[in-house]
């Protein structure tokens, strides 16, 4: 029998990377989504990739009534991977109860639905963003917190904790919480990637969408940084690196060979990329030159990030491989690919 993974958010961009390396990995996927920030168009990307259509209930699972009412036809679930939230951190300053209410209530009626009806296992997405300007660089899963520069980035300090408390409060729930560093590119089949709805806010979105002419040119958020080039620098990881994680996580948790009922990994290549270092990754990966201005700082934003991954590399098996070449081969791979259908 097939394991049963419940994916919520399973149509979005991480999401549905994780759902093909879950159904190539032999996993049986369900996804709940409300489709608030992606297409069902993307379960055909899915199907055409792995052979297989994953099941979509499309519903908001703060609707607590939906939610249990899924749970009471669907039993048996092995693992829930919780992808659905928002996630555009200058809304959340201009949205906050927007912010709350959906990254919090629906992780609350998910937590109390899996005591509910016994579903065991919990991966969680987390964000680097809970490290706020870490004083250590690489930073370690241990590093202080900073208070959350952002709603957005308090929603995920906050999940972190409650699902922690939940956890320790119930010895039958397990959970991982991940922490992404910057998740980039798109499946090499150009089936799947990132559908930004507007204007993209996010670094890679906005150089492929700039470079295939949609955009006027990018704005690059500052260059007077303490960075050895005064750009921001952050750690771009391949989004299907990224979703074999889920994966890894998965099997840990459902073979039981987790240490702790409560375990967290940071999830990222290590390597610190400035924004310049990435414009130019992404020229020569494609061969094709990206119109660029430097303006002022963008608020919030914090100097330098980038992880040590020492401890998802030996605990999980996991590491990186893709390259940041490649990854933006394949954002720029997606960008065409969707502008041509
Ligand atoms: C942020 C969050 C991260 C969240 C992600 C999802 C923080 C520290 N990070 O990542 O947790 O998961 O959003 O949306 O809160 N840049 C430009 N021009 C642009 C866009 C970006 O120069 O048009 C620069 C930024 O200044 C930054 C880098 O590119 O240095 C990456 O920005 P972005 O892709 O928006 O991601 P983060 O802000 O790092």
């Amino acid at each position: 029998m097939k394991k049963k993974i419940l994916v919520t958010g399973g149509t979005g961009y991480i999401g549905s990377h994780t759902a093909v390396e879950l159904i190539n990995e032999g996993f049986d996927v369900l996804i709940i989504d409300n489709l608030y920030n992606s297409e069902k168009e993307v379960l055909d990307g899915i199907e055409k990739i792995t052979g297989t259509r994953p099941y979509l209930e499309i519903f908001d699972i703060c609707d607590n009534e939906k939610l249990i009412d899924f749970f009471s036809r669907n039993k048996d679930i092995s693992a829930i991977i919780h992808f659905a939230a928002y996630k555009a951190v200058g809304e959340s300053v201009r949205k906050p109860l927007n912010y709350y209410r959906n990254n919090l209530v629906s992780l609350i009626n998910l937590l109390e639905a899996m005591k509910k009806y016994s579903v065991p296992n919990l991966v969680f997405s987390s964000s680097c963003t809970v490290y706020g300007q870490p004083e250590k660089l690489p930073v370690t899963e241990d590093a202080p917190l900073q208070p959350a520069a952002s709603p957005y980035g308090n929603t995920k300090q906050v999940g972190e904790a409650i699902i922690r408390d939940t956890v320790s409060s119930d010895e039958n729930i397990k959970a991982i919480a991940l922490r992404y560093f910057n998740p980039i590119g798109a499946h090499p089949s150009a089936l799947i990637g990132e559908l930004p709805r507007g204007v993209p806010e996010n670094l890679v979105p906005y150089i492929t969408q700039t470079a295939y002419g949609l955009r006027d040119e990018l704005k690059v958020y500052g260059n007077d940084y303490d960075t050895p080039d005064g750009y921001c620098i952050r750690d771009y990881l391949h989004v299907v690196d990224l979703a074999k994680a889920h994966v890894v996580a998965v099997k840990r948790l459902t073979e039981e060979k987790n240490k702790s009922g409560y375990e967290v990994f940071n999830l990222g290549t290590g390597n610190g990329v400035s924004v310049l270092e990435a414009i130019q990754a992404f020229e020569r990966a494609t061969g094709v030159k990206l119109k660029y201005k430097v303006v002022d700082r963008r608020p919030g934003d914090i100097e330098k990030i980038w992880a040590n991954p020492s401890y998802a590399n030996e605990e999980l098996g996991w590491k990186t491989v893709s390259t940041l070449d490649e990854a933006m081969k394949t954002a720029w791979d997606w960008e065409n690919h969707i502008r041509k259908k």
